[in-house]
């Protein structure tokens, strides 16, 4: 049994909470690319694509006009405020996010992009004709990056980031190559965290040097935390 005063906070988040984005466009990339090899295989990864799903949906519950741009999942949306654009390679990926850029305010980039993509995909199936195969792959452009490279002031781009040495360093050195607002930092130390999980563990580090660590909680509650501090950075509370 909840306690009044517990059940009148929460009754007091939903009502300061629910609208905090209402009139703001904010686009999200999610899940996995695939980079095709030939007509029938691919290059791709483990994202399920769930924390991408749970930040548009929780974006799109606070009002905002939300924008997701996904790689292939299984997942599908449920907020009619999501417009949701489903692309393959990291290529239609840069393509669809740059094209929706300008028009935003909130930037979250979230899927785990293809970094190298097979330069010359075989347009038929490749045979197994020789003992071994050699694939050429070339680097596919930063998506993050490049959004760095056009933001305006008004605008918040958020990067992730999986490190699995010196987390901390390369995720503040990401933040300002990528000129990131906000890097949320994947743990891949803690069990439950990670891809492929229902929940997660994450450091939010801001461009500004403010640092702040969750405990392992679902993903839909990491969106959550996520928001809040995309709304801190937009109202200049946090730097
Ligand atoms: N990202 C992107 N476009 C790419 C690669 C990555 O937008 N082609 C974004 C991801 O969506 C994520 C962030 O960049 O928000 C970090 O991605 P990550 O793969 O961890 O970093 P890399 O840039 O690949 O750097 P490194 O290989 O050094 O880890």
């Amino acid at each position: 049994m909840e306690e009044p005063e517990q059940i009148f906070q929460q009754v007091f988040q939903y009502f300061t909470q629910s609208g905090r984005l209402s009139g703001k466009r904010v686009l999200i990339s999610a899940g996995p690319t695939y980079e095709p090899i030939d007509p029938v295989r691919f290059i791709g990864n483990h994202s399920s694509g769930r924390m991408g799903f749970a930040l548009a949906e929780a974006a799109a519950e606070q009002g905002a006009d939300v924008t997701l741009v996904t790689g292939p999942t299984a997942l599908s949306t449920r907020h009619p405020g999501i417009c949701r654009l489903d692309v393959t390679t990291a290529a239609e990926m840069f393509q669809a996010c740059s094209n929706a850029f300008p028009d935003q305010d909130i930037c979250i980039m979230s899927a785990a992009v293809a970094d190298y993509t097979p330069e010359n995909p075989a347009p038929e199936k490749i045979k197994k004709n020789s003992e071994a195969l050699n694939l050429h792959l070339v680097k596919t452009r930063d998506i993050l990056a490049s959004l760095g490279q056009q933001k305006r002031d008004d605008q918040v781009l958020v990067g992730f980031a999986l490190e699995t040495e010196n987390e901390l360093e390369n995720a503040k050195h990401k933040l300002h190559t990528k000129r990131a607002d906000l890097i949320v930092l994947n743990s891949l130390r803690t069990e439950g965290a990670g891809f492929r999980t229902a929940t997660n563990q994450v450091t939010m580090l801001t461009k500004g040097g403010h640092l702040s660590e969750s405990t392992l909680k679902s993903k839909e509650d990491i969106a959550g935390d996520i928001l809040d501090m995309v709304c801190k950075i937009m109202n200049h509370e946090v730097e």
